[in-house]
């Protein structure tokens, strides 16, 4: 069966995730998280008290980051490792990444590094990404293209209670208005805005369970390989 690439985009916390994860973990094939990746770049300029606004100290930060994935066989999950170091638990709950995560991913040197890398983990098609700019950047021919969106006060919901259960204490009305303005610099930047690929095909999960929307995502996913066995 031909081996195809699936896009996902779409606002923060809409649960890009959680169905990439899905889709790989159903398909074996492989899944990247772009957005860990953008915060693993954040974390790196955090530790080393990098001025993002200097483009040169930004260029020259890029030289020493090096990230990668490593599956946890006991979880099954997806870990992320930015110069040898486990920060997985650290860029999801480190609220100094969130606040400034938008800020660093509107640079264009961060963009061309990360992109590049991209890229080349699709090199062998199987594989599921996720982030912002996936079908409009990164993979413009990708088979199969999602745009996923929810109602914001639904998303900082369930962010809401993902943080807590992680011993993050906040409110909803600071996760909201956290996602709200990572949403508007996303969609506004200059480089690789987010917005909906021409040929993306839209999903509001806003009233959808996780599977609901996995077998939904799951129909598409057996046209597109349906058309694409040859
Ligand atoms: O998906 P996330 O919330 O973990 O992403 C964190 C930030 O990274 C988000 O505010 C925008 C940025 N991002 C991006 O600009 N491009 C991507 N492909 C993925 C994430």
């Amino acid at each position: 069966m031909k081996k195809i690439i699936i896009a996902i985009d779409g606002y923060s916390s809409c649960g890009k995730s959680t169905l990439a994860k899905q889709l790989a973990s159903s398909l074996s094939y492989r899944f990247i998280d772009t957005g860990a990746m953008y915060r693993a770049v954040t974390l790196y300029m955090i530790n080393n008290q990098i001025d993002i606004y200097n483009s040169d100290a930004v260029a020259d930060a890029l030289k020493n980051i090096h990230i990668n994935f490593k599956l946890n066989t006991e979880t099954q999950s997806q870990e992320t490792i930015l110069n040898g170091e486990n920060i997985e638990n650290e860029i999801r709950i480190n609220p100094r990444v969130a606040s400034i995560v938008s800020d660093v991913s509107a640079i264009s040197e961060v963009r061309r590094f990360l992109v590049k890398q991209q890229q080349f983990m699709g090199n062998e098609k199987a594989i599921v990404m996720d982030g912002r700019d996936i079908g409009t950047v990164v993979f413009p021919d990708a088979e199969l293209k999602l745009f996923i969106t929810a109602d914001p006060m639904i998303r900082a919901k369930r962010r809401f209670e993902e943080l807590n259960e992680k011993g993050q204490h906040t409110t909803i009305e600071e996760v909201l208005a956290n996602l709200q303005k990572r949403d508007h610099i996303d969609s506004t930047r200059a480089d690789s805005p987010l917005k909906q690929a021409t040929d993306s095909i839209v999903l509001d999960n806003s009233n959808m369970s996780r599977d609901e929307q996995f077998n939904w995502v799951m129909e598409l996913v057996r046209k597109k390989l349906g058309s694409a066995a040859e």
